[in-house]
């Protein structure tokens, strides 16, 4: 009898003691296994593979003030590392609601938070868009939440997997979705756009001063050839920067893959339908999080936060924002850019 579809896939062969490469990196993948290989990664203040870091916890925490029995809203679950937490300070009785736009990353999260407690009516995820957050929590928590975090931008898993297209230093498909199922990768929108749409978007999302000269180079590129992966973006980039510094072009790309990403994922106007919804959400002394990465995000918020206070719909908003401590940003980079900002329902 054939039995070869029973046997475990066998493990790929990469040179060297340990993988290189995303999914060669089995054990990290499977961190709940692996436990001590794990803690040596972290160890070397590297994200495992497959997983991400929560950024500014005793923060957050400290300011959701989360007790047992609260409703508590993660809006982007991602890893489900800050949802966690959340999960686990308001037991007994409370209710955790989480959504993310992410269908891949959100199932495997929901996984390892319903491990995390006995009582799986406690919890309800659902993969949305959080500006239409609306519709979910009339249904769940008609009379409001009493914290909601919103922890904005790309996890790590979506970054470090080559096949979602994120990252300028993985070559894969130039896809950047956060929902791969819906909408156009960023080699199809690409296609959509004229010189003067991507000159602005690269400059409004990221500040990205030689705009016109990149956008024209990318779209002549993309018409001889369609641009359908990472790599071909990156050389596009680095060509049309060519007067610069090395670590001027490097920056450069980085700037042009974040606006790219943000524009596929329309991710601007996705904060300002949210912004404007936020505070009916609430119950009143309901507390809310957000953690930002990006000025024109923490721009938004502030605003937002700013206006609610003066119309009487917030009671408390941040006036300066908060900050990873600083031995945080030493052991995990991606902390140094965030912005932190809470608001009190009034
Ligand atoms: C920085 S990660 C969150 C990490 C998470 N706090 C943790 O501890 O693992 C951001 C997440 O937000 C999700 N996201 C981004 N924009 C979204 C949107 N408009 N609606 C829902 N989820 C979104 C992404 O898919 C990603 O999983």
């Amino acid at each position: 009898m054939d039995n070869s579809s029973d046997r475990p896939a066998r493990r790929r062969r990469y040179s060297g003691r340990n993988p290189q490469n995303f999914q060669d990196k089995y054990k990290e993948h499977r961190s709940e296994a692996f436990p001590d290989d794990i803690a040596k990664v972290l160890d070397r203040g590297q994200t495992p593979a497959g997983m991400h870091r929560p950024i500014m916890v005793p923060e957050i925490l400290d300011a959701l003030k989360l007790v047992p029995g609260n409703v508590a809203v993660d809006c982007t679950v991602g890893y489900g590392g800050h949802a966690g937490e959340m999960l686990l300070a308001i037991q007994p009785g409370g209710r955790f609601l989480g959504v993310d736009a992410d269908p891949l990353e959100l199932a495997k999260s929901e996984c390892r938070l319903r491990a995390l407690v006995a009582h799986d009516a406690s919890i309800e995820l659902r993969r949305m868009n959080y500006a239409g957050l609306s519709t979910f929590l009339t249904e769940q928590a008609p009379d409001g939440a009493d914290a909601l975090l919103a922890d904005l931008g790309v996890s790590s898993m979506q970054l470090d997997d080559p096949e979602r297209g994120f990252s300028f230093k993985f070559d894969g498909p130039l896809d950047m979705r956060m929902n791969p199922q819906r909408g156009l990768s960023a080699s199809e929108w690409l296609s959509t756009i004229d010189q003067t749409t991507l000159s602005r978007t690269l400059f409004e999302n990221s500040d990205e001063a030689n705009a016109e000269t990149i956008a024209q180079a990318i779209l002549v590129a993309h018409s001889r050839q369609p641009l359908c992966t990472t790599f071909a973006l990156v050389q596009v980039i680095h060509s049309s920067v060519a007067k610069l510094s090395e670590p001027d072009q490097n920056m450069t790309v980085r700037r042009v893959f974040q606006a790219i990403r943000i524009a596929v994922n329309d991710e601007l106007r996705s904060l300002d339908a949210f912004l404007r919804q936020l505070p009916y959400w609430m119950k009143k002394g309901g507390r809310i999080v957000i953690l930002t990465f990006h000025s024109g995000e923490d721009r938004r918020v502030k605003s937002a936060f700013k206006q609610g206070f003066q119309e009487g719909l917030y009671s408390y908003v941040t006036q300066e924002v908060i900050r990873a401590s600083a031995a945080e940003q030493r052991s995990n980079g991606r902390s140094s850019s965030a912005k932190l900002r809470v608001a009190i329902r009034s």
